[in-house]
């Protein structure tokens, strides 16, 4: 199908002007537009697919379903001094971004009352979960407001960018935070890595299909 006068332009030049034989195709502004071999501004209509992708969102529960197929580390991000006292919430939307240099990320529920403080402090602390420490998962992920008063104060560790959860972490990262995403009803929070500390060679903890699971080797 054809329009006219349109600018969308959907393939690159190099396919665009190439046909089955490899040999090259009119140009948009050499489509002839009659017999007469008149030209015009005549160029494809982009296929339906994107459109209807726009218009039609995925089922909620098919995209729930099929994240939960995919498995993550637990960690339980925290922030602190001086906006806020020592808070923190589990999150599994976490992931390395670069290298060069070095930076990561982590997802926040507009919902989550960490997130304000976050925002404000600008900084936070990932501590990535050890297998077995399901209980304090799950105490990150409640609506606790002060989710360190039960938490055995050699614990943890204070930092400038928020507690680390040494007693039961494999590992942390020390963030600053460099940019924030607003991404539909959660925030991407982008983090500067300034310090990281490896705790123990111990399994992760491990969520997939809705539940925490450990390591099982192949
Ligand atoms: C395994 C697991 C992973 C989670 N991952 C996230 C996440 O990536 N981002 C998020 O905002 N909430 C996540 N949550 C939910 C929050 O931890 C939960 O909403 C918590 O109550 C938020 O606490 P807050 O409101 O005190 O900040 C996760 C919960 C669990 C159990």
């Amino acid at each position: 199908m054809l329009c006219i006068g349109s600018s969308v332009n959907l393939s690159p030049p190099s396919i665009q002007n190439l046909n089955d034989q490899g040999s090259e195709m009119p140009r948009e502004s050499e489509v002839s537009a009659g017999a007469k071999g008149q030209t015009s501004t005549l160029r494809p209509l982009p296929s339906e697919f994107p459109n209807r992708a726009l218009s039609m969102p995925i089922d909620e529960q098919i995209y729930k379903d099929i994240m939960s197929r995919h498995p993550s580390g637990v960690t339980v991000v925290t922030t602190g001094e001086p906006v806020s006292r020592a808070t923190g919430l589990t999150v599994n939307a976490f992931c390395t971004v670069s290298l060069h240099p070095p930076r990561l990320l982590v997802v926040v529920d507009k919902q989550s009352q960490t997130l304000q403080p976050l925002l404000e402090n600008k900084a936070f602390t990932v501590s990535l979960l050890v297998a077995g420490a399901e209980d304090l998962a799950m105490h990150f992920a409640s609506k606790d407001p002060d989710k360190f008063a039960e938490l055995p104060p050699d614990s943890y560790t204070e930092l400038a960018s928020g507690p680390a959860l040494v007693a039961d972490s494999t590992a942390y990262f020390e963030c600053r935070s460099v940019q924030e995403i607003e991404a539909g009803d959660h925030w991407i929070l982008l983090g500067a890595v300034e310090r990281g500390k490896i705790l123990s060679d111990d399994e992760p903890l491990l969520y997939s299909e809705r539940r925490f699971r450990r390591m099982v080797p192949v």
